[in-house]
């Protein structure tokens, strides 16, 4: 949240004055920053750089296409969960031995696909997917490097729709999976295991999650090695945690990158990262207008043109995106609430005890919206996906246009 201020009334983000952005643009917009989106890139590089592992950015947090071209031109690869996500991330100029392709369940078109443009990993998740890679390489004789991502049952401390490492949780290969692949496939010709990953959250606020995979992980590798097999990969997926509002703390970074050093040394292996919300989260916000503000019994509701569709992440998550005036006035006490025009009790972006005074018609910014933002909305009740600017080199450019009523009926 260190990106905004306020100078004099009007919030600037980024040091761009948002009031000018909002008055030349049709609301509501998605807004992204490229500087942001740089500094990110270099933190987290300059972190890790004793590590210097494999970035591969998960596409799934941010697919706009322009937005993927400025992580491939810092140097950054793809992780991705689709045929769609892998024909982006190459159209995006990002080269297949950059990209990783993860999901539970990838169709036959999809990795025969994958195979085909030779990509750097494929982390498989069943035994009947790998039994399918190699009859696939085999047809096209081809050896393919795959993956194996183990589920460790560790709790990641994070919402439970977002938490994948749990032994209930459909992710992964179980023991028993882990054992039979092994035994299956440690010697074939047309697939190679060249990597252990894992990914067992998102949003995790703290590093003793991720020490726990880096012990689990130890002990796997330690196990592999007994039976003389040499992982030259470990992916550890992505996770990290950013802060949604001013109170809330950074994820401590570095001391994860020195565990992660030390477990590299240990293990004499490569580090793969797939961060997706670290490197995009902070990266966007959503500019909305104020449509109407009605008194209700128990607090008044500020009814703004974004809604659910545009950024579902409140209804589905119970996500907390604090909410600037873009303009502020007097702060005044009063029970507001955020909604959207979609006809859901869930379609809101939060509460407020106090706020800025507020009228209709005024600019309001929905912060920490680059990550699953955008890649999450959808149509419902009829509404037209809403643009895409980006700023660069100060100027405003628009990197999706807003749709038309036309294209969706
Ligand atoms: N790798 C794998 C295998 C994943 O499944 C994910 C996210 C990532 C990497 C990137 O995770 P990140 O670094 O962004 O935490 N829609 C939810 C988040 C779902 C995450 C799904 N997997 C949200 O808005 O909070």
């Amino acid at each position: 949240m260190e990106n905004f201020r306020f100078k004099g009334n009007k919030l600037l983000w980024n040091n761009y004055s948002l009031d000018t952005i909002a008055k030349k643009n049709k609301t509501p917009f998605y807004l992204y920053s490229y500087n942001q989106l740089k500094t990110n890139v270099s933190n987290f590089k300059k972190t890790f750089n004793k590590t210097n592992p494999l970035i591969c950015f998960s596409l799934k947090s941010n697919s706009n296409q322009k937005i993927i071209k400025e992580y491939a031109e810092l140097g950054i690869g793809a992780d991705v969960v689709s045929i769609g996500e892998l024909k982006l991330a190459l159209k995006s100029n990002i080269k297949p031995n950059k990209i990783v392709f993860s999901g539970v369940g990838k169709t036959i078109e999809e990795l025969r696909y994958a195979i085909s443009k030779k990509i750097f990993l494929i982390n498989c998740e069943s035994f009947s997917e790998v039994k399918l890679i190699n009859s696939l390489s085999k047809k096209m004789k081809l050896k393919t490097k795959i993956g194996l991502r183990l589920n460790p049952n560790i709790n990641a401390k994070t919402h439970s729709k977002i938490s994948t490492g749990n032994d209930k949780d459909k992710f992964g290969l179980s023991k028993l999976e882990f054992k039979k692949v092994i035994m299956n496939f440690k010697n074939s010709d047309f697939i190679e295991i060249s990597a252990l990953t894992i990914h067992i959250g998102s949003q995790i606020k703290e590093v003793f999650p991720f020490n726990n995979c880096l012990n689990f992980l130890n002990k796997t590798i330690a196990d592999l090695k007994k039976a003389n097999i040499k992982i030259k990969y470990v992916d550890l997926g992505g996770g990290m945690s950013i802060p949604y509002d001013f109170k809330e703390t950074k994820f401590p970074l570095k001391k994860y990158a020195s565990n992660v050093y030390n477990f590299k040394k240990k293990n004499n292996v490569k580090i793969i990262f797939e961060p997706g919300r670290f490197l995009s989260g902070n990266v966007g916000i959503i500019i909305s207008k104020i449509i109407y503000i009605k008194e209700g019994a128990k607090k008044k509701f500020i009814v703004t043109d974004a809604a659910m569709n545009d950024l579902i992440r409140t209804a589905l998550y119970d996500a907390n995106h604090t909410i600037l005036p873009i303009n502020r006035r007097k702060e005044i006490k009063s029970r507001i609430e955020f909604v959207g025009p979609i006809c859901e009790s869930s379609d809101k972006f939060g509460e407020y005890k106090k706020f800025s005074r507020l009228e209709e018609s005024d600019y309001i910014c929905i912060t920490n919206t680059g990550a699953y933002g955008r890649s999450l909305s959808s149509n419902y009740n009829m509404r037209p996906l809403i643009a895409e600017l980006l700023i660069k080199n100060n100027k405003i450019l628009i990197i999706r246009k807003r749709q038309n009523i036309n294209q969706i009926s």
